[in-house]
């Protein structure tokens, strides 16, 4: 089986996160960074070894965040994260991102500005590729309320160019609940709500599943791999048919699954959770979505069917409209 070629939806993938290589080499010495041999590259932009934990990771990608310092460059990422991901055999596309972090230290760009180049990138790619995009935006837990409100306003007010609302970054030491209110808003306003959740292997994982289904409100749930550790999360997860966003590479990078051998995805999977196959943050993880269909193959001896039976789950759960997900799928 040809994976590369292998039709793929992607629903968790972040766009300050997918920077084209080639892209990153030639912007970084205009932010100071140096990337010009291999090692230069790697050492400033690159986890490719398991990191002490999640914060640590998210630490790590102020780096590339510093790249997007114009609407032209955002609007040039964005298009080739979608050539890459089409290059990828991705039909589907969900890109995240959190308007927060995008603009955070590029005083001349505002959420309105970095939101139309993003749209601008992704709907030339949608044409040229002949594939569907939608975008999600993030609210990041480390926010202030006030902000986290207003994120939330932007949202919805956009609610014509974003299919869905997320909650991101560390979840220890930050509860969801607070942010109930806005999350129930913008579902309310028709938008998708998908939250990371139960990623870390911190005690209360699981319970954190929980509380993103019941006090924020979401239908899917960003990794959501630790729900391993509780088969009572296990079974609410299959009873409310809610899909886990799987990110193997990521979880082992981050620390989430210590054991790259490990992974517990064909267990979940057989157990009758409904599983999907991400990147996460492919250009900074050195990894394509092609490397994840390899990596469930070689170590788990997931089969032809069995990712069409995780792309069908992902086509059924993309907040995608239906007309549009099915004009690029067939
Ligand atoms: N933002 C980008 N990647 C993330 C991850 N793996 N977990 C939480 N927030 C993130
Ligand atoms: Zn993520």
């Amino acid at each position: 089986m040809n994976l590369k070629k292998l039709p793929k939806i992607e629903l968790h993938r972040h766009l300050e996160l997918s920077v084209r290589h080639s892209t990153i080499k030639a912007l970084a010495p205009k932010i100071g960074l140096k990337a010009d041999t291999d090692e230069e590259f790697a050492k400033n932009f690159l986890i490719t070894e398991p990191m002490k934990d999640l914060g640590s990771v998210l630490n790590k990608f102020l780096d590339t965040q510093k790249l997007f310092y114009t609407e032209d460059i955002i609007e040039q990422i964005t298009y080739e994260i979608c050539e890459d991901a089409h290059n990828e055999g991705i039909k589907i596309l969900e890109l995240r991102y959190a308007p927060t972090f995008l603009v955070m230290g590029h005083d001349k760009i505002n959420f309105e500005q970095a939101h139309l180049a993003i749209v601008r990138g992704m709907k030339k790619a949608e044409k040229d590729f002949n594939m569907a995009v939608g975008l999600l935006c993030i609210i990041q837990r480390i926010s202030p309320l006030d902000v986290a409100e207003s994120v939330t306003d932007f949202a919805i007010d956009h609610k014509d160019t974003f299919i869905g609302l997320d909650l991101a970054d560390n979840e220890e030491g930050f509860d969801s609940k607070p942010f109930s209110s806005f999350f129930m808003r913008a579902k309310k306003a028709g938008l998708g709500i998908t939250v990371h959740a139960g990623e870390s292997d911190v005690p209360n994982a699981p319970r954190y599943i929980l509380e993103a289904i019941e006090h924020l409100g979401a239908t899917r749930i960003g990794h959501g791999v630790q729900c391993y550790r509780d088969e009572s999360v296990i079974k609410q997860l299959i009873d409310k048919k809610i899909p886990l966003e799987l990110c193997p590479t990521s979880n082992w990078l981050t620390g989430a699954i210590k054991d790259k051998d490990n992974h517990p995805f064909k267990t979940l999977m057989d157990k009758g959770v409904l599983t999907t196959i991400s990147s996460d943050d492919p250009g900074i993880f050195n990894i394509d979505l092609t490397h994840e269909y390899e990596l469930l193959q070689n170590k788990y001896g997931l089969t032809e069917k069995d990712f069409e039976h995780c792309n069908k789950i992902a086509f059924d759960h993309s907040f995608i409209s239906l007309d549009k997900k099915t004009a690029a799928w067939s």
